[in-house]
């Protein structure tokens, strides 16, 4: 397998054609951008841990039945992909209120939501990714109300067995965001990454925060707390 032409680069992930049409090969940078862009910054060691993290996860709810596009990781930063056609809909699960639900309705951080809640987001750095409603995903042909639907059961199914797994390891699966994408075959699979950088982890003996949020706060020692997801994990490479 052969790293091809380089289709796209994002804020954490650079993503290239192989000679297989149906596969994308993605390398994990250790660029980080919070709030749209505006704060910029590197964590170094984050490529590779999130590749690794990611990587581990994807198996995982594959195990449970999950589908997705994640193939096999090829180097500590690399990985192999189905090719997807990603929608632009960011589909958000919480579990305790942070981050931007706090801002939006007032609420204290950390109160716990007696149900899950799901939230779509629309992809769009031009509007600044704003919530929207599924009439909104409806009105501008993001997805299908069938996809709406399938979108928010993964979601959910996702949540279940990764705060499952998560409290295994002392750890509370605050919130997260999932993307997902359409195959050749217009199958939706669960895509792009989930990770620290993607989902808000707290320590559930101390209530450390463990994710993104260290470096969206400047609150120090991202990686070390990147690497503790990792060996809370278990931090074996596979493949
Ligand atoms: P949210 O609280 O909506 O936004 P912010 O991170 O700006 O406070 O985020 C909820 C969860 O989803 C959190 O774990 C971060 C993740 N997320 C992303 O990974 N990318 C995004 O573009 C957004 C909006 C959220």
């Amino acid at each position: 397998m052969n790293k091809g032409e380089m289709l796209y680069e994002g804020k954490a992930k650079k993503v290239y054609l192989t000679e297989d049409p149906a596969q994308a090969w993605v390398e994990y940078k250790d660029d980080a951008t919070a709030f749209n862009a505006r704060k910029k910054g590197a964590i170094t060691g984050k490529g590779e841990l999130n590749n690794q993290i990611s990587a581990f996860f994807f198996r995982f709810l594959g195990e449970q039945g999950i589908p997705h596009h994640f193939i096999q990781t090829l180097s500590n930063r690399e990985q192999l992909v189905k090719k997807v056609a990603i929608l632009p809909v960011e589909v958000v699960v919480r579990n305790r209120v942070a981050g931007s639900l706090a801002k939006r309705l007032g609420l204290e951080e950390g109160m716990t939501l007696s149900v899950p809640i799901v939230e779509f987001y629309y992809k769009s750095d031009e509007l600044d990714d704003p919530l929207i409603t599924e009439d909104h995903i409806r009105l501008l042909q993001l997805a299908t109300t069938d996809q709406v639907n399938q979108m928010r059961k993964m979601a959910l199914d996702v949540n279940g067995h990764l705060q499952k797994l998560m409290a295994a390891k002392g750890i509370q699966l605050v919130d997260f965001k999932l993307e997902f994408g359409l195959d050749n075959e217009q199958r939706l699979l669960l895509a792009d990454e989930i990770s620290p950088d993607t989902c808000r982890f707290w320590d559930t003996a101390t209530g450390k925060k463990l994710d993104k949020d260290r470096f969206r706060r400047d609150l120090g020692d991202v990686e070390g707390a990147y690497r503790e997801i990792w060996n809370r994990l278990g931090g074996e490479a596979h493949d």
